[in-house]
């Protein structure tokens, strides 16, 4: 993607807006300002984001980390490794550092990753294991024999945690309903099998991802009785890029469980902004008003409000001021 140019007036100001110098700007347009400063690619722009990690919210912080991995910016990995080495920093801003160092994929974060294999968060753990074997995986054969036939995947523009299952790749989302239909069971059968590696798991689930249909969001929603918060997390994320009013009850149930962990609830209450439709809409001010809520969840259905006004308006652009459009999945 080519990089956009900004005035240094424009830098300037996007920086005091993200960074909240003057203690007056929502939350949710702050959410905007990063996202316009991930799509610039630059280094000014990691400067900028690396900046905000002084900030109390674990909501904003987590999303600075994920927007850094987006960049792709071999910049960002300082950053990225003193938030995964800050023990004492949440559990959910580490982890998409971590997962943020996988996107970026330098192979010199495999040695750093490695060290927190044994962290004492099963998210951090997680996150790690599965930003190595990416790593890795982004140097191997099959990687590069992939590049380039990936036509289903272009539809997303993110930087995933892992590749689609490329057996499985190629085959048409529209193509005969017997073959969808065995495919979607075989990789809902590898989504849910506890005895491969989570990255295999992964892969099975970008590729329900890629294939989309009603029936393969049933057979991610299935993912949701896992004891992984972070599998469950992501298969969240997904639906947010789905944008499927399919996945609409799956989604509350998830963001409406007090059981469920904060990180689960947060990435279910910003795809159901992304999705949309009139039936979140209570629900998402339900909950962003419940004074008992985590601040994690409120402060994500403050943002999923923004999402699902911006989607029901005419506005041209989420994150404004750059004159063209930026597509928007809140991680
Ligand atoms: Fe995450
Ligand atoms: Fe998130």
């Amino acid at each position: 993607m080519s990089t956009i140019q900004v005035s240094p007036d424009k830098l300037k100001s996007l920086e005091e807006c993200l960074c909240n110098f003057k203690g007056n700007v929502a939350l949710h347009t702050r959410f905007r300002a990063l996202f316009t400063l991930k799509a610039l690619k630059s280094d000014e722009a990691v400067g900028i984001i690396s900046k905000a990690f002084s900030d109390p919210s674990a909501l904003l912080k987590h999303e600075l980390a994920y927007c850094l991995g987006q960049t792709k910016k071999i910049s960002a990995l300082p950053t990225l490794e003193s938030v995964l080495r800050n023990t004492a920093e949440d559990p959910m801003v580490r982890h998409e550092a971590a997962e943020a160092m996988g996107a970026i994929s330098d192979p010199s974060s495999v040695s750093i990753l490695r060290e927190y294999l044994t962290d004492s968060n099963r998210s951090v753990r997680e996150t790690c294991e599965i930003a190595i074997a990416k790593i890795e995986w982004d140097n191997s054969e099959e990687s590069k024999k992939m590049q380039g036939s990936s036509s289903e995947s272009q539809r997303f523009t993110s930087v995933d945690p892992a590749p689609a299952t490329s057996s499985l790749l190629r085959r048409p989302p529209s193509s005969s309903s017997s073959l969808s239909t065995e495919s979607i069971s075989a990789l809902q059968s590898q989504l849910l099998d506890t005895s491969l590696p989570l990255f295999k798991r992964y892969r099975a689930m970008f590729s329900l991802r890629n294939i989309g249909t009603p029936e393969a969001i049933d057979a991610l929603s299935s993912g949701f009785a896992d004891s992984s918060e972070l599998f469950k997390h992501e298969i969240a994320f997904i639906f947010g890029q789905l944008v499927s009013p399919h996945s609409v009850p799956a989604l509350l149930k998830v963001l409406q469980d007090t059981q469920e962990s904060d990180m689960v609830r947060h990435e279910a209450a910003e795809a159901l902004g992304g999705i949309a439709t009139p039936e979140v809409l209570p629900h998402l001010r339900e909950w962003m008003n419940k004074e008992d809520a985590p601040s994690v969840v409120r402060e994500s259905c403050q943002v999923a409000l923004d999402m699902w006004e911006y989607e029901n308006s005419n506005e041209f652009q989420y994150a404004n001021g750059l004159g063209s459009t930026i597509p928007i999945t809140v991680a």
